[in-house]
């Protein structure tokens, strides 16, 4: 595999309800390091079932995914390789609302092997890299939509993943803030060299990135 392939994946398929849905009906496609890839598609075409098994939260019924030197088919421990590769921003931003800001960023780290001192480090300088260096102590209650989307990214990067997976990450947000999320995330990507795919409904969203992918009933309609 080429060093500047991030992830590479062969004849992917995944079915529920024991395959009366197939939801990935073959899918073939290959990532470039620092890549900035958005996926559109009609509700139920595979987008987020997609995502799911790029990023190690689900595995595939059949097909190769291949992330770094890995095989995430076969791989035993995916909550190991998530932890290290893989960034997750989601629609909702899944913050736990008993954790100020600094600590919901941290919490990604504990399954990695970082002293107490550079988890703190990192989660500081993330959240000032995403405009909220004056809400470091502040719970989500206490937060903004957008504030709070801001918290979900840098906990997203504070473990430096290889590959940053975003599923609608401005759905639920007005067309403003959802416009500002989504430069930040642009501005880290160019910053951090990350390798970025992003979920969307909103085809001008989808046009700012370097190329889109279409689904359409679990297969890649034009890339
Ligand atoms: N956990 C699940 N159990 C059963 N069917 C599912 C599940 N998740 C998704 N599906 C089905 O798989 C298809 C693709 O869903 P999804 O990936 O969520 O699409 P999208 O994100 O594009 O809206 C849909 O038909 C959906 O109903
Ligand atoms: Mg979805």
């Amino acid at each position: 595999m080429s060093d500047d392939v991030v992830l590479r994946i062969e004849g992917l398929r995944k079915t529920y309800e024991t395959g009366r849905v197939r939801a990935l009906d073959g899918i073939d496609l290959v990532l470039r390091r620092g890549e900035f890839v958005s996926i559109v598609g009609p509700s139920g075409s595979g987008k987020s079932t997609l995502l799911h098994v790029l990023g190690a939260l689900d595995r595939p019924d059949e097909g190769s995914v291949w992330l770094g030197g890995q095989d995430l088919v076969t791989a035993e421990r995916l909550d190991r390789v998530r932890a290290r590769s893989i960034g997750f921003v989601f629609q909702l931003h899944n913050l736990v609302p008993t954790l100020t800001a600094v600590e919901n960023v941290e919490l990604p780290l504990y399954a990695l092997d970082v002293s107490r001192a550079e988890r703190r480090r990192r989660a500081e300088e993330l959240l000032v890299a995403v405009g909220l260096s004056e809400r470091l102590h502040h719970r989500p209650s206490q937060m903004s939509g957008g504030q709070r989307q801001r918290v979900a990214i840098a906990r997203a990067l504070v473990n430096q993943p290889e590959l940053v997976l975003a599923d609608e990450p401005t759905g639920d947000l007005d067309q403003e803030t959802g416009r500002h999320v989504l430069e930040l995330l642009e501005r880290l990507r160019e910053e951090r060299g990350l390798t970025l795919v992003l979920v969307t409904h909103d085809m001008a969203v989808a046009e700012r990135a370097d190329r889109t992918i279409r689904l359409i009933d679990g297969r890649i309609a034009s890339s």
